[in-house]
């Protein structure tokens, strides 16, 4: 096998080493006859933070960067010429500021602006992209811009490679829009705006560009269908660190990302600076991709939304002194602000925050059933910000699940403290992290098969394996990946949902990796560990089946040849999964009840000869699950599972 003879872990060398001394004939009972604890929808699903540029320059669909001019420095991603004045007095009150542009005081100078885009603004041949302006002319009459699509680094004749004219009359702020239909495709335009006739002042507010296959004119297209093919049960969103902020008032406060577009106050990213080595000086949220924007996307693509709130807890990471949190006594506003949210998402449309929903365009309530507050949150400050906000929402709202946070590290002192905390306000899910090396991974497959049962049930909220050292996405970590779910799936009745993170990375604006979801202006690229989420959801299955080998589950323990497994039961079907960890291929027998009458459908394997390498934007599809043939039936059949891979077997009656 290529590749192999580079330097293993430890843990990967013990792996085969135990594979070299046990009989390589496993046998797998599966009791199909007596199913177990279901399975829930919410099982696994997608969580959503704004970092490696996921919403501005990802999932959210606009290509203009800083379009209304809030950002700190108003031109940042804009290149003026000529006569441009940026003035405040524009008509969105909380994004007052806007561009004029004037006279540059001779008939051969030109007036305008150059948007760079995010890293480029991404075109390609034959499609449309709506460009769209919020324009008065304030001297009144007719005024006009002239609107390109250009590449300056082009050798040919123009820069430009489309343009179109767009009319603006009155002294009244208005929007207008035309269409760009480029004939090339180029990754890295900008956005180039002339004003026309240079005697005519023209002021420019919220300047826009949208491919127009954006699915609801929001969400870009291939990152959105990334999305919907993972099936996900649930949907976790906005953060991550984002919902807490550096400080308070740059937390994230969902109330500013409702409403108009053109009307949302921006705010700053924290991933902008928090890794100077990968540094983003104009990274900030526009929330165009604001809450509406997630419950509308957790509608499409048949998702359970579940917000997350600030406790009033700043990132504690940044912030030891007390000073930096709201006082629980003053914590009011923020519980209000989790009660506004309901409304929001469920309330009438005679209620103020549901008119504004069905203003926006959903009149039918969003049906929101989960709710955390907070997110990596420790100390004792972090139960006694929460008790409160169980104490308001259970009055007003006993309908939603509380979802509250273990801190975090997978273990130790935090972790041992919040649980019971957690179990002690009555929370319903705890939210456990986990970027962990490999030997975590390979030695946490019987992780949940002694939690409590009578306590909060498990939301592994944030997870990935890491290599130690340099991060990077490569198959090897998402097989342990898959071995790991075994454990979730065979727990299913404590464990009720499970993300992967981070979900999306811009390949020219991340800050933090392995990511699931690879992307540059044009071209995105399913990981192998979204191959490891997609076949968990499309094989999840409504029950689990009791599978043991000599007696004991299946979790990579010793004498069990580095294999991990787990079964479920879907209507007709079952599948089986095995992740086989060792060096060595495995034969199993997968045994069961002698009256279950089951045969062999197919088999579902991933797997490659290159354990550190991944799928790329060049090659998205080097290593994807691949179908092979699998036969017989009966009570016990014989199946094999190639070394460092992880198969599904289906069998149907
Ligand atoms: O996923 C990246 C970050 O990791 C999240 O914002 C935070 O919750 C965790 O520390």
């Amino acid at each position: 096998m290529k590749n192999h003879t580079r330097v293993l872990t430890l843990a990967v060398v013990c792996a085969a080493a135990i594979a070299c001394t046990q009989s390589n004939l496993n046998s797998l009972d599966i009791d199909v006859l007596n199913p177990g604890a279901p399975i829930q929808p919410t099982m696994y699903g997608i969580f959503f933070e704004d970092i490696n540029f996921a919403a501005d320059g990802g999932l959210y669909a606009e290509l203009v960067k800083n379009r209304s001019f809030e950002f700190p420095y108003a031109l940042q991603g804009w290149k003026a010429f000529g006569n441009v004045a940026i003035r405040e007095d524009g008509p969105f009150e909380r994004c007052p500021h806007y561009a004029r542009l004037t006279d540059p005081g001779h008939a051969h100078k030109q007036t305008g602006l150059d948007n760079e885009g995010f890293f480029g603004i991404g075109v390609e041949a034959g499609k449309t992209y709506n460009f769209s302006v919020w324009a008065r002319v304030p001297d009144g009459g007719e005024g006009a811009i002239r609107v390109e699509l250009a590449n300056t680094a082009s050798m040919g004749e123009d820069q430009f490679f489309v343009q179109q004219t767009v009319n603006m009359s009155g002294s009244t702020w208005k929007k207008y829009q035309v269409e760009l239909k480029p004939e090339i495709t180029d990754p890295k335009a900008i956005l180039r705006i002339f004003l026309e006739n240079p005697r005519t002042t023209v002021d420019l507010e919220h300047i826009s560009l949208v491919p127009g296959d954006a699915l609801e004119g929001i969400y870009r297209k291939d990152l959105a269908q990334a999305l919907a093919d993972l099936h996900p049960g649930i949907f976790r969103f906005p953060g991550g660190c984002i919902v807490e902020g550096t400080d308070l008032e740059t937390r994230y406060n969902w109330k500013n990302s409702v409403g108009p577009v053109e009307n949302r106050p921006i705010n700053e990213n924290r991933w902008e600076y928090t890794f100077p080595h990968r540094f983003f000086p104009d990274y900030f949220q526009s929330y165009g991709l604001g809450f509406y924007e997630f419950f509308l996307l957790s509608e499409i693509i048949g998702s359970e939304p579940l917000p997350i709130l600030s406790c009033g807890l700043a990132c504690q990471f940044q912030n030891d002194n007390p000073e930096a949190h709201v006082p629980v006594k003053e914590l009011q506003p923020y519980i209000q602000d989790a009660l506004d949210l309901i409304e929001f998402a469920n309330g009438g449309t005679d209620t103020k925050w549901g008119a504004l929903r069905a203003q926006m365009g959903h009149p039918a309530p969003f049906n929101l059933k989960y709710l955390g507050i907070g997110n990596e949150q420790w100390d004792q400050l972090y139960p006694d910000h929460l008790e409160p906000f169980v104490e308001a929402l259970r009055k007003a709202h006993p309908e939603i699940k509380i979802v509250g946070s273990s801190g975090p590290d997978s273990e130790g002192k935090q972790f041992d403290f919040l649980w019971p905390e957690m179990k002690r306000l009555g929370a319903d899910l705890v939210d456990e992290h986990f970027y962990r090396p490999y030997d975590w991974f390979l030695s946490q497959g019987a992780r949940y098969d002694n939690y409590d049962r009578q306590g909060p049930k498990v939301f592994a909220g944030e997870y990935a394996c890491h290599a130690t050292g340099k991060k990077w996405n490569h198959f090897y970590a998402s097989l342990l990946e898959a071995a790991f779910m075994t454990g979730l799936e065979r727990n299913a009745d404590i464990v009720h949902m499970a993300t992967y993170a981070p979900l999306f990375a811009h390949v020219e604006g991340w800050q933090w990796r392995p990511d699931l979801i690879w992307y540059d202006n044009l071209r995105s690229m399913r990981t192998v560990s979204w191959h490891v989420q997609q076949l968990y959801g499309q094989y999840k299955g409504e029950n689990v089946l009791k599978l043991t080998m000599d007696g004991k589950a299946v979790t990579g323990a010793e004498g069990q040849n580095g294999l991990f497994a787990s079964a479920v039961k879907d209507g007709d079907l079952v599948y089986v999964k095995v992740a086989n960890t060792s060096e060595q291929d495995q034969e199993l027998a997968l045994n069961f009840n002698e009256e279950s009458g089951l045969k062999a459908v197919k088999r579902i394997v991933l797997k490659s000869e290159e354990l550190y390498e991944d799928n790329t934007l060049d090659n998205p599809d080097a290593i994807v699950p691949v179908e092979a043939s699998f036969t017989g039936n009966g009570k016990s059949i014989k199946a094999e599972v190639p070394a460092l891979s992880f198969t599904i077997f289906v069998l149907s009656r």
